[in-house]
C-alpha cells in the first residue's frame, strides 16, 4: 500500500478555503496511488447528516458522524481528509482522541476576508440577519490550540497550503516521498 491510514481534519471559518484544499489534497494524493476520500461538510449535511441544524449540539452531532466514518476509512487505510467548520474545540479533540492517527489542518483566514470572498452569499445574509448563528457572524468559532498545521489562506496560495501538507504527511511517513520524474534519453 502507499499509505497509511489517518484522519486529515480541516477546520476553519465557512470561506476560509477548506474545500479548495482538501480536494487538491484528494487528487494529490490519489495520483500518487493513495487511498484517500474526502468528506465534506456541505456533502456530508445533504446525505448523512441531513436534518441537522446549526445549534452546538446538532454542529457536534454532525462532527461525531462525520469522525465515525472517517475513523472507520482510515483505520482500514484510507487518508480520510474531512472539510468541516468544526467550530467547537471539544468535539474536534473527542474525534481526536477516538481515532488516534488524527492531523489537524487550522485553514486560518481572518473573519473579514472570508466575509469579502462570501462565495455563497451566506455572510450578507447572515449580517443582514436573514441567517442567525453562522459561525463568525453570531455564533462561535474555537480557534485549535495546537494544530499541526496552519494554512494562513490569506497569504498564501492554495498551491502552497497543499504542498505544506503533504511535506508533512511525507515527513510523517504517512506517505511516500513524491517519486522523481526520470526521463528516457
Ligand atoms: S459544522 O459547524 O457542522 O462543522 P459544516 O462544515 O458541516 O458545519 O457546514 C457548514 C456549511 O453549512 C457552510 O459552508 C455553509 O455553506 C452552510 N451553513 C448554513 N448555515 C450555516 C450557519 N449558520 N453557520 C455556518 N455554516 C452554515
Amino acid at each position: 500500500m502507499a499509505n497509511q491510514g489517518l484522519i486529515l481534519w480541516l477546520t476553519g471559518l465557512s470561506g476560509s478555503g477548506k474545500t479548495t484544499i482538501a480536494k487538491g489534497i484528494g487528487q494529490e494524493l490519489q495520483a500518487r496511488s493513495c487511498m484517500v476520500e474526502v468528506l465534506d461538510g456541505d456533502v456530508v449535511r445533504t446525505n448523512l447528516s441531513k436534518g441537522l441544524g446549526f445549534s452546538r449540539e446538532d454542529r457536534n452531532t454532525n462532527i461525531r458522524r462525520i469522525g465515525f466514518v472517517a475513523h472507520l476509512l482510515s483505520r482500514n487505510g484510507v487518508i480520510a481528509i474531512v472539510a468541516a467548520i468544526s467550530p467547537y474545540r471539544a468535539a474536534r479533540d473527542e474525534v481526536r482522541n477516538m481515532a488516534g492517527k488524527f492531523i489537524e489542518v487550522y485553514v486560518n483566514a481572518p473573519l473579514a476576508v472570508c466575509e469579502q470572498r462570501d462565495l455563497k452569499g451566506l455572510y450578507a445574509m447572515a449580517r443582514a440577519g436573514e441567517l442567525r448563528a453562522f459561525t463568525g457572524i453570531d455564533d462561535p468559532y474555537e480557534e485549535p490550540l495546537n494544530p499541526e498545521i496552519v494554512c494562513y489562506t490569506a497569504e498564501e496560495t492554495a498551491e502552497e497550503s497543499i504542498a505544506k501538507i503533504l511535506a508533512e504527511l511525507e515527513r510523517q511517513d504517512y506517505i511516500p516521498p513524491k517519486p522523481e520524474i526520470e526521463y528516457a534519453i
